[in-house]
């Protein structure tokens, strides 16, 4: 088992974009697979490729314990409706929680470890856990999403 170190705010890593995996050759097959050991000891529901510093659109999700974890590569919004507003937690910002305005239905169209072309529509935590791990994907974190004030104090620490 190996697990990943999580890059953690501030590191400027964190604001860089992926590039979308062309072959899913083995090494990707073994990223897909340490990020879910490095997800799971870190108790965490989700990690984006950005997070351990690979710049691949490699996303992992474990949000219920008797599904296995899902691995999402290359996911692309296709289509988005009404909005929620939920406390959102990552693992690159230990111990804070801020709401965070989303879409509460979306559509994504990603391709599995297996390279076949999958559509997921959603409306639960998990598309709230992909629409934030989608972000990261594109360097955008939790920060980005706070108010003024809470980014000020955050800056303190
Ligand atoms: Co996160």
């Amino acid at each position: 088992m190996i697990t990943l170190k999580v890059l953690k705010y501030p590191d400027i890593n964190l604001k860089k974009k992926a590039e979308n995996v062309k072959i899913i050759d083995t090494n990707i097959k073994k990223l897909a697979k340490n990020m879910i050991e490095t997800m799971l000891y870190n108790n965490g529901i989700g990690l984006a490729a950005t997070q351990v510093n690979v710049q691949k659109k490699i996303i992992v999700i474990n949000i219920t314990s008797f599904i296995r974890p899902l691995i999402i590569i290359n996911p692309k919004i296709i289509y988005k409706k009404g909005y929620s507003f939920e406390l959102e937690g990552c693992l690159s910002f230990p111990n804070i929680f801020i709401k965070v305005k989303r879409n509460k239905i979306i559509k994504i169209k990603f391709i599995d470890i297996n390279g076949k072309n999958n559509i997921l529509t959603t409306d639960n935590l998990l598309s709230i856990c992909l629409q934030h791990e989608i972000d990261h994907l594109n360097g955008i974190t939790l920060y980005d999403k706070m108010s003024p004030l809470k980014k000020k104090l955050l800056e303190k620490f």
